[in-house]
């Protein structure tokens, strides 16, 4: 029997679990990068203030309000110079309340709201529409100097999934205006058509591929040694 070596793959596997445990608890102790896009915090009587103070449990941090477990509810970038919400934008993505009035925004930024699923105020200048359209919103309120969009509808209702999605998928809502389609448990790949488990691919495909190439690597070095021994 070939002798054990030090650097076998169970020793590498734990070695990694614990990296990534430790960089998963750092990055919920972050406050996340777009609370920071513009200097201060938020002003006393934005919408985005009163409705973080109306709940005990949320909190105040630079330009969000996050709940106990770090999570965005609420983001105001009010009056800050923005031509567009910039690339870390999605962090926001969990956000229910989200104010950016007062901005100079290009009117295209319908995309950047992808996976905003929990959005259900947002407040902009006048001079920009609502994200989708005012079909996507259920009212969209014109104000003085601000409108606000309220509200998401759901679309996959009516526009009849049947059409949009495969046999084997479901049309699910992904922000305001957008819809995906999403493959019924047991479907995976193109139009839904592949049968069988993908979650577990999934899993490794994003955790483990690296600890999985040393180890691949490990024991190919490992049997070639023990050959030749
Ligand atoms: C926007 O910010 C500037 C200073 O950066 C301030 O003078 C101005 O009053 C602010 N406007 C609004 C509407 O808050
Ligand atoms: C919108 O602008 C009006 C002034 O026209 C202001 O009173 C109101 O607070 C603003 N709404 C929000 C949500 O900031
Ligand atoms: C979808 O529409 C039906 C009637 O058209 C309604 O009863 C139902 O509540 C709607 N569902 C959602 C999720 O909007
Ligand atoms: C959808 O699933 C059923 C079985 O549940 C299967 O018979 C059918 O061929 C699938 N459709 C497509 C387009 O893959």
């Amino acid at each position: 029997m070939a002798p054990r070596r030090l650097g076998s793959p169970s020793f590498v596997v734990p070695w990694a679990a614990t990296l990534l445990l430790a960089l998963g608890a750092e990055r919920a102790l972050a406050l996340p990068e777009i609370c920071m896009l513009c200097p201060g915090s938020v002003r006393d009587l934005s919408q985005v203030t009163l409705y973080c103070k109306r709940t005990p449990e949320l909190m105040l941090h630079s330009r969000c309000c996050l709940n106990q477990e770090g999570t965005i509810v609420g983001l105001d970038l009010q009056n800050c110079s923005l031509k567009d919400p910039g690339p870390n934008f999605p962090q926001a993505h969990t956000a229910v309340i989200i104010d950016l009035q007062a901005n100079p925004l290009k009117d295209d930024f319908a995309k950047t709201f992808r996976g905003f699923t929990q959005l259900q105020t947002l407040i902009l200048s006048q001079d920009v529409s609502c994200p989708g359209g005012i079909n996507a919103w259920n009212t969209v309120t014109f104000y003085k100097n601000n409108q606000t969009c309220q509200g998401q509808r759901n679309l996959c209702n009516s526009t009849g999934d049947q059409e949009m999605c495969p046999e084997n998928g479901s049309c699910v809502p992904d922000g305001p205006g957008l819809m995906e389609c999403v493959c019924a448990d047991g479907f995976h790949g193109y139009k839904c058509m592949r049968q069988g488990s993908f979650s577990l691919v999934t899993f490794f495909g994003i955790l483990g591929s690296t600890t999985l190439s040393i180890s691949i690597l490990l024991w190919g070095t490992q049997r070639r040694k023990a050959k030749t021994s």
